[in-house]
């Protein structure tokens, strides 16, 4: 079946190009051009989003669908000869950190022109390509069972009747694990010594730290936990799965937010086609891809259009979010939690 944002024609135009680049690089060139991609959202949107480009540009592209925390040590691990020629998708605070770890190579798309300066950074480490927004998903049931109701707060987070209830990820592996942590940092006036204290307190009711940030709303619909902390969207992507039950809430105190981003590794081996790639990453029709595979944070680029089913940023109480800064912790906070709280999971 052809998926719904490739048209038959888009992929015949594709095939054409990719069989004429084929034949130029076996004439001319030595660079068949070819993207590699380390992806931080879902399976779904990765594929979608390299075929995408591929049919659109004629270019080679393949992703790894990675959690922020496993592409940030694999693209350490890969600094001499990197493994990846883009990072496309999961939180910015992750990007902070790799530009401070001298990880990225600065590029000013022109495209990022048309994103508003607080979705990027000003000297081009990364661009962001989407917006979304941490959350609490409930399985309604469960908790009725339990004549509990929908967690409305992060202090009624930390209630005892939901021992063992709660999913939320490892803050070393995911991505929306940390915007988590950095959340409560946010909240507690960046003191981290108070944000770790309230992870504490949350620690007797989390069943299980996954590796992956959706992973708690799939536990949620499973109804081994009633309650998950992750990014809205993939609650909404979970109950369309046929799980009617779940329901998203937002804490009252305020939420933290994700700017999933793109950007350029440094020592890139296709560093031509991985510009093109990041310049497409920011187009419109590109950004309007993802809820053709329920995935639906909401765009950068205020020409993409929105779908109704992303979180209406104007509408929540969000906290200033500042992603470099929690970039500039990332390491440090996540080995205290390591050591603190809870070892990372290692599958
Ligand atoms: O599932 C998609 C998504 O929530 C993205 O919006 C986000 O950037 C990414 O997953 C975070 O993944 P992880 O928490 O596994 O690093």
């Amino acid at each position: 079946m052809v998926p719904r944002y490739l048209s038959p024609s888009l992929l015949i135009a594709g095939a054409l190009v990719l069989s004429g680049c084929a034949r130029a690089a076996g004439t001319a060139t030595a660079d068949a051009g070819k993207v590699v991609v380390a992806c931080g959202a879902t399976e779904e949107w990765c594929a979608a989003m390299t075929s995408a480009f591929t049919a659109t540009t004629g270019i080679k592209s393949e992703f790894v669908r990675l959690s922020s925390g496993e592409a940030l040590a694999r693209i350490q691990a890969g600094k001499s000869d990197p493994e990846f020629d883009v990072w496309h998708g999961g939180p910015a605070d992750g990007y902070a950190a790799a530009a401070g770890h001298g990880l990225l190579e600065s590029y000013l798309s022109p495209n990022a022109a048309a994103i508003p300066g607080r979705y990027k950074a000003g000297d081009g480490a990364w661009t962001g390509v989407y917006v979304g927004v941490l959350g609490f998903c409930a399985n309604t049931e469960v908790l009725a069972e339990k004549r509990l109701r929908a967690p409305e707060s992060w202090q009624s987070l930390l209630d005892p009747a939901l021992k063992q209830d709660v999913g939320i990820a490892h803050p070393a592996t995911s991505g929306t694990a940390y915007t988590a942590l950095w959340t409560q940092v946010t909240l507690h006036g960046g003191n981290v010594d108070q944000a770790l204290a309230y992870m504490k307190r949350l620690h007797p009711n989390v069943l299980q730290y996954s590796k992956s940030g959706a992973a708690p709303a799939q536990q949620v619909a499973r109804g081994e936990v009633g309650v998950g902390v992750v990014f809205s969207h993939d609650c909404v992507a979970t109950k369309e799965q046929g799980f009617p039950d779940l329901r998203v809430t937002f804490p009252s105190e305020g939420t933290g937010y994700e700017v999933g981003g793109v950007a350029l590794i440094k020592g890139a081996h296709d560093p031509v086609s991985a510009k093109k790639y990041i310049d497409w990453a920011l187009t419109p029709a590109a950004q309007e891809i993802g809820p053709s595979v329920r995935s639906y944070q909401a765009p950068t680029n205020p020409k993409a259009r929105r779908s109704d089913k992303s979180a209406d940023l104007a509408a929540l109480k969000l906290i200033d979010y500042d992603s470099t800064a929690a970039g500039e912790r990332k390491l440090e906070l996540t080995r205290r939690f390591d050591a603190e709280i809870a070892k990372a999971p290692k599958s």
